[in-house]
Formats: structure tokens, sequence, C-alpha cells
């Protein structure tokens, strides 16, 4: 008796077997070009989402580098009366030796009695920067979302302090700010 593996194919099987591998292999560069296709279109959507979400993203990005270093000179940030009690202001200060895009960003807080309270925008856990929402009444930091109350004041998360107030002082009427940089991930404020 013949074994299985010496019986050749009849001649009808035979033709679709061959006719099977050809049609295979024709389709072969169609799924290829297929693949191809897909993973263009993939890489494309994905440039163009990172095209337009890096602006945003690029906000809350640690940018040490743009932080200029402390100073010892007092920038004046304008009149006491455009600064609102309860609601703090934002303020980009111009410092004279940093370049024109190292601005930072620092919260002006006025209070009914008068007092003012200045702070750095800058988290002091990683060094994202916090923005302010008013329908929280209060700071969020994307990066981790530390959270911290109107004044400044750690609420929730990983930052290790409050937002860091800034040296100021108010002379004829108007505020005048000292800009420090602070190190991230220290529980004290400290300078560096
Ligand atoms: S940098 Fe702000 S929570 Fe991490």
């Amino acid at each position: 008796m013949e074994s299985a593996s010496h019986v050749s194919p009849a001649p009808v099987t035979r033709a679709i077997l061959v006719l099977g591998s050809t049609a295979m292999r024709r389709r072969e560069p169609r799924e290829a070009r297929r693949r191809f296709a897909r993973r263009m279109i993939g890489g494309l959507a994905t440039l163009a989402a990172l095209a337009l979400g890096w602006p945003r993203l690029r906000r809350w990005l640690p940018d040490a580098d743009l932080l200029p270093p402390g100073s010892e000179q007092f920038i004046d940030v304008g009149p006491l009366q455009g600064f609102m009690a309860g609601q703090p202001t934002a303020v980009h200060l111009t410092l004279p030796d940093a370049p024109a895009r190292a601005r930072p960003v620092v919260f002006v807080l006025g209070s009914p009695e008068g007092a003012w309270r200045v702070f750095s925008s800058v988290c002091p856990h990683r060094a994202c920067v916090v923005e302010y929402r008013a329908e929280e009444a209060g700071f969020r930091c994307g990066c981790h979302d530390s959270r911290f109350d109107a004044a400044g004041r750690r609420q929730s998360g990983p930052a290790p302090r409050d937002l860091d107030p800034l040296p100021h002082r108010v002379e004829a009427g108007r505020l005048l700010v000292q800009w420090k940089r602070y190190r991230p991930g220290t529980p004290e404020s400290v300078e560096g």
C-alpha cells in the first residue's frame, strides 16, 4: 500500500493549488502596499497631532532654561489699582538682562485690607507653569495635577510646598516686584 506522503495530487487538485498560490503571490504586493499606506497615514496623523498639540503641550513642560536667574532689581509691574482683591492677576516680568523670550509670569493678588501677595507661576514640583482657573478659584498645574488656592497655598498633588512668594514693595502707588528662581522639589523655598 502506498504511504500518504507519496500520493501525488490529482491534476485538478494540482491546478487548484497552483492557482491558489499564484493568487496569493498577487495579493501579497497589494497587502504590502495597503500596510505601507496604513503606516504612512498613521505616521502623518501622529505628526499632525503633535504639530497641533505642541504649543499647548509646550506651555506645561518644565522650562528651566527659559527661567532667568533671580535678580536684586525691583521691577515696576503697574499701579496698585490694576490688581483686584481676591482675583490673582498674571504679570509678565521684563528683566533687564534676560532675553526677551525669558519673561517669567508672576501672580499678584490684592486683598480688601490693602495687602498684596505676589508669587511665582512656577510649580514647585518640577517647574511647570501653573494656570489660574477662575471656576475653581485656584491654580492647577497641568503636568502632575498639583493644585493651589487663589493665594498660592498648596491644596493637593505632588508639589512639596506653596507657590513661591516673591519680594515686593509699593512705591508711589505702584507695585514693584523682585524676580527669584527657586529650586523645584524641595519642601522649603531655596533659591537657585
Ligand atoms: S510640575 Fe507641577 S505638579 Fe508636577
